[in-house]
């Protein structure tokens, strides 16, 4: 349309895919920082996205935080034809009941008129309790239904906002700032160069696991998200495609 040829966005797209190196790169107009909308618009465009890239039986791994509860509105029993199955990516990572990965799995089922499934497990689970949990038949169930995935949906954060909003402990909030963490994906943090500076000890999907993943969609936006999505980014898998906004866009095509 007019509005994306005036702004640049698709020129902008283009260019943006090759400086991150990933598969694609699909922007919308404005900044979620600055309106609420916007962050309605990731969710749209994911929607669109998804039902794109999707064709019969398919298991949808997703994550939890604000910009997945928008991209659940936005999905409607367009997809209908399609058999939809939705598993929580990873155990509980402490977040609100209405941005945890279980109640937005709840949601995009319940809109796409399809089936989803639970993921019960606390956050931040010791090893011994770890071990035990991935025995459980359901939990172990649920963990094979993740690994085969053929779609996995996700947030970015930005560190500090992550891990002040999970409330983590003095010593996790000191190993992040040393570390220079700037961005947070799947409850693993990175540092501007994407290594790995901190991970929640939770079951589910690893970031290993991605690589045999064949559509991973990762959909984050605001001007203030930008170092965090660039630093993750040096870690995921190439074929990753990013859902943005313009304010991410500029930011990171200026520096
Ligand atoms: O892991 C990333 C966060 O879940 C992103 O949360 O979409 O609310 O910013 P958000």
């Amino acid at each position: 349309g007019l509005m994306r040829e005036l702004k640049g966005i698709d020129v902008m797209e283009l260019e943006l895919k090759h400086q991150l190196g990933i598969k694609k790169v699909i922007i919308v107009p404005g900044d979620s920082d600055e309106s609420p909308l916007v962050k309605g618009e990731l969710g749209r465009a994911c929607a669109l996205c998804m039902k794109k890239l999707l064709s019969g039986k398919n298991i949808i791994a997703v994550t939890g935080g604000s910009t997945m509860a928008a991209v659940a509105e936005r999905l409607s029993t367009n997809h209908h034809h399609e058999e939809l199955l939705f598993v929580p990516a990873r155990g509980g990572v402490g977040e609100d009941v209405a941005n945890q990965a279980n109640t937005i799995c709840s949601n995009m089922a319940k809109n796409t008129d399809s089936k989803h499934r639970v993921l019960y497990v606390p956050d931040q689970v010791s090893s011994e309790i770890y071990e035990s949990f991935i025995k459980e038949p359901d939990i172990h169930e649920v963990l094979n239904l993740i690994q085969s995935a053929s779609m996995v949906i996700h947030g970015i954060g930005d560190a500090i906002t992550m891990a002040e909003r999970r409330k983590s402990n003095p010593e996790i909030k000191q190993k992040l700032e040393s570390g220079k963490a700037v961005g947070e994906a799947f409850g693993y943090y990175f540092n501007e160069e994407g290594e790995i500076v901190h991970k929640v000890l939770t079951i589910g999907l690893q970031l290993e696991d991605l690589a045999h993943i064949p559509n991973v969609i990762a959909v984050a936006g605001g001007a203030s998200k930008a170092k965090a999505i660039k630093a993750y980014l040096k870690k995921a898998p190439s074929s990753t495609i990013l859902i943005t906004d313009e304010g991410v866009a500029k930011r990171l095509l200026k520096g």
